[in-house]
């Protein structure tokens, strides 16, 4: 069979949770599937690995994510890490970097039209907002110089314009995807649509990123209509009104982007329901490696009582699926499993949520269900 290596990295906290509900998909998805193989290696990241290793990720661990075709990643960090030097976080960014998965997909979406009822937004003003975020991910003042005293501390918020450049490419790719599948019932607009986030009235690294994308744009993406929008009125039009972004993309640097995707959070009422991918290619030209993962953290709040939402997780599972091993119809078929399991109208009356979205189910039992209806998918 062809086989497809993914490491596996749970985390802390939630992690492990949600990993083995993720983990549970995979196994139907292979077990459809004689042709292929998922070959799984699971390792520490993040508290956990300070504790054993003394370091968020060990060298021995990073080889192995270069040398796998998709790393699946839970959630990192907690309080009993406060303090620690390499931080939990620091291992998440140095398998990005190092991975060069410069451009993190962030969905948000409202799954099935019940689940309005989590969201903070008036009904009439959510229903069907879809748009996917996509954060630069390598760069900006994640990545830059720093410094840090005692009492003053500094971080280099840089960009080139090739970073730019090569993820424009990639918000205008997305934004093509999301044109295309519009349903034949909504309104399409002539061009598909990437909306750029930015600060060009404060930052130089803003000024840049306006001039790089609006030039490369101009150059070799003329099919795409490019909008230009300050990051922090972004953040406002996205709750007033976020269905104005649907099918589009929404370009923006790593911090501006790290912000408005918790905000998708806000919008969907919980970041349960809210996967990613962090891409070290463009979407579209062939299989690229990835890290796939939540946008959401290690939730310790909550955390070993069985509450925490899967959901996420296994929507980055399917995202893996996708983007790095090219199974569009597997990822399709999770992405439907969840929205039967999450709406009673589609499931014979089921509705089987945890309680960030108001229902009373465990976490495994989302998974489990979530597999149950995968099968049936499946087997058609
Ligand atoms: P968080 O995302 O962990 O939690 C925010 C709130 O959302 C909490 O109330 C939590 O219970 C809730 N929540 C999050 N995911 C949920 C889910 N799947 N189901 C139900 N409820 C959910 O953010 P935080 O509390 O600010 O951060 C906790 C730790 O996670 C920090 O150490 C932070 O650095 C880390 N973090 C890690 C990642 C990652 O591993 N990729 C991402 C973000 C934050
Ligand atoms: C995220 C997280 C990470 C980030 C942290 C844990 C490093 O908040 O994936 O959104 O800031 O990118
Ligand atoms: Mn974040």
């Amino acid at each position: 069979p062809k086989t497809f290596r993914i490491l596996v990295l749970p985390g802390d906290h939630v992690g492990p949770e949600i990993m083995a509900e993720a983990l549970k998909v995979l196994d139907v998805v292979e077990q459809t599937r004689p042709d292929i193989r998922f070959e799984r290696d699971t390792d520490l990241v993040g508290g956990c690995s300070i504790d054993k290793h003394g370091t968020p990720v060990t060298d021995a661990v990073v080889e192995k994510a270069v040398s796998s075709d998709a790393v699946l990643f839970g959630s990192i960090g907690g309080p009993e890490w406060a303090g620690a030097d390499p931080t939990p976080e620091s291992g998440l960014l140095k398998l990005r970097h190092r991975l060069n998965a410069f451009a993190n997909l962030r969905p948000c979406e409202i799954l099935v039209p019940s689940l309005v009822g989590a969201s903070p937004i008036r009904p009439e003003l959510v229903a069907g907002t879809k748009f996917i975020v996509v954060r630069e991910n390598c760069g900006g003042a994640y990545f830059g110089e720093k410094k840090e005293q005692k009492d003053e501390a500094s971080d280099l918020w840089v960009y080139s314009r090739h970073e730019v450049e090569r993820l424009a490419k990639v918000s205008a790719a997305v934004a093509r995807i999301l044109h295309a599948g519009i349903p034949g019932n909504e309104e399409k607009p002539a061009k598909p649509v990437v909306w750029s986030a930015d600060k060009a009235n404060v930052l130089a690294s803003g000024r840049l990123w306006r001039r790089a994308t609006r030039d490369i744009f101009e150059r070799e993406i003329r099919d795409v209509e490019l909008k230009h929008q300050l990051a922090d009125s972004m953040a406002m039009l996205m709750v007033r009104n976020p269905r104005q972004f649907n099918h589009s993309a929404i370009h923006t640097d790593n911090t501006f982007g790290d912000i408005l995707s918790d905000i998708s959070g806000g919008i969907t009422g919980t970041l349960g329901v809210l996967p990613s991918a962090s891409l070290a290619g463009v979407p579209g030209e062939g299989p690229c490696k990835g890290i796939y993962e939540p946008v959401h953290g290690s939730a310790p709040d909550i955390s070993g009582k069985g509450l925490v939402n899967p959901v996420a997780q296994i929507l980055s599972v399917a995202m893996m699926l996708r983007y790095s091993f090219l199974l569009e119809k597997e990822a399709t078929a999770i992405e439907q499993a969840v929205v039967k399991v999450l709406d009673s109208k589609d499931n014979g009356g089921l509705e089987i949520r945890t309680g960030d979205l108001g229902g009373r189910a465990r976490c495994s039992e989302v998974g489990d269900a979530v597999c149950d209806v995968l099968k049936g998918l499946l087997a058609n």
